[in-house]
């Protein structure tokens, strides 16, 4: 089948390699001209596991493209729109410009019958909106407008696109259907392959989305009560995870969610809502408690070393196996510690370049963990690389000047880090025989 894929952003990019890999004709196109060309000369623009291999393999077997003219859409059976839809300055709804103009670029090349499939993420009825800008610029367009939400998370896109929980096809139209039915075959008995109405797959996505965001600050709360009351929240995430209904993902607790998805959905969708005279009470928490959370965090990091000190931060992404920052409570904590007087001293395997746009000179960017630890008070890991567990402590100890780390991923094993003062979450001593009066059963 051929395919063009507009965009080629997070998501843009992993779904076109994804389908040149599952045998497709793949074209990706993006009016970023100086991307295509990187993309045409062999240099892959983003970091996804798996990626680069899988994009130079459908590269040079001829059946994955890119170009930035958006005529080149007229060859194609599917065109995909994954252009990018942040957060509107003043709607706080998501911001469609993007994707108005890829809806208005493309009308005047469908000169075929197509199916036009919205992988954005966009507000309920956007497809609907979209269909009428396209039919009125083309009216000879003979097209089907689709809602094909996406599900993938950043540093496994490629895992994901291959190992779906499910895929949503939302429209109402059969041709449609038989067409992206015969695109995902290879996973037909694989994985559910679910047919909505475009506006059901609409919601799904965010409520998928808002859900899970939820979750993470529901295990985030368990953990504060965990460390008042003498419980740990890894067995009490173990324990309630293996409850079927519950699942034992997203039950790890941390600084806060971010990415560029949570924060961005949870608040389009808690507006969004608000427009239908609705409120969703529950995500407008989750919105405000995760970015209290963030604050609470820089706060118990500060109030562990005197003023004026040194914080050695391990991790600036938002979480492990990206390079992306965007919304990264990690560097929400280190602007807030920056605002409390605090020095930084920051590494991040990844996110370095990204994470210098956002905090700029304000931070001084080290250039190994160990070289972070240097004359630091307190080391505090922030995003859960797997290789700040593989760190040399004596190395770590022998570089610092106090003897102190703040673990916010729980990443580290008590017994990794002997000689430190370790501090993580959701572990808690019963703090005073008055608290343990307290949660005492009363008989
Ligand atoms: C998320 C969803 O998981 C994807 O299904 C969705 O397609 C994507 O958004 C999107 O809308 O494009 P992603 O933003 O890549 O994917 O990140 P997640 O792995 O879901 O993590 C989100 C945040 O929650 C991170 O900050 C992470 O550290 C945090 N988190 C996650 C926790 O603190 N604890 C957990 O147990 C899980």
């Amino acid at each position: 089948m051929n395919i063009a894929v507009i965009g080629t952003g997070y998501v843009g990019l992993p779904t076109g390699v994804g389908f040149a890999e599952l045998g497709n004709n793949v074209i990706c196109i993006d009016k970023l001209s100086a991307k295509i060309d990187m993309l045409n000369s062999g240099k892959i623009t983003i970091f996804e596991e798996g990626l680069e291999d899988l994009y130079h393999k459908n590269r040079s077997e001829g059946v994955l493209k890119f170009s930035s003219d958006i005529g080149d859409i007229e060859w194609a059976d599917v065109v995909i729109i994954a252009v990018g839809t942040p957060t509107h300055p003043v709607t706080k709804e998501a911001d469609l410009k993007y994707l108005y103009q890829a809806a208005e670029d493309i009308a005047p090349h469908l000169k075929k019958y197509t199916v036009v499939a919205i992988k954005s993420t966009v507000p309920v009825s956007t497809g609907e909106s979209v269909e009428k800008l396209i039919a009125k610029m083309n009216p000879s367009a003979d097209f089907d407008l689709v809602s094909l939400p996406e599900f993938l998370r950043e540093g496994f896109a490629v895992y994901d696109f291959f190992n779906p929980d499910r895929i949503v096809i939302g429209t109402d139209s059969e041709r449609a259907v038989l067409i992206l039915k015969r695109l995902y075959e290879p996973f037909e008995g694989k994985t559910k392959i679910l047919v909505t109405a475009r506006n059901s797959a609409e919601v799904i996505k965010y409520a998928s989305n808002a859900f899970l965001a939820m979750k993470v600050l529901y295990i985030n709360e368990i953990s504060n009560f965990c460390e008042k009351c003498g419980a740990r929240i890894e067995e009490v995430a173990l324990g309630i995870g293996l409850d079927s209904r519950i699942g034992p993902k997203f039950l790890k607790p941390g600084p806060g969610y971010g990415g560029s998805c949570f924060p961005k959905d949870t608040l389009a969708l808690a507006n969004m809502a608000k427009r239908c005279n609705v409120n969703l009470h529950l995500t407008d928490t989750a919105i405000e408690k995760n970015e209290q959370r963030k604050i609470d965090m820089a706060h118990r990091i500060a109030e562990l070393v005197p003023d004026g000190a040194t914080v050695a931060v391990l991790g600036l992404t938002y979480k492990s196996g990206t390079d992306d920052v965007r919304e990264s409570p990690a560097v929400d904590i280190c602007r807030e510690l920056l605002r409390l007087g605090v020095a930084l001293r920051a590494y991040d395997p990844k996110g370095m370049n990204n994470a210098r746009e956002q905090l700029k000179d304000a931070v001084y960017y080290a250039k190994n963990p160990y070289d972070a630890a240097g004359g630091a008070d307190i080391l505090a890991i922030l995003t859960e690389w797997s290789e700040f567990a593989k760190l040399n402590f004596r190395r770590v100890k022998a570089a610092m000047r106090q003897a102190k780390i703040i673990d916010l991923r729980n990443l580290l094993a008590r017994d990794q880090v002997e000689g430190f003062e370790y501090h993580r979450l959701g572990e808690g001593c019963l703090e005073s025989e008055k608290m343990r009066e307290q949660i005492a059963p009363i008989n």
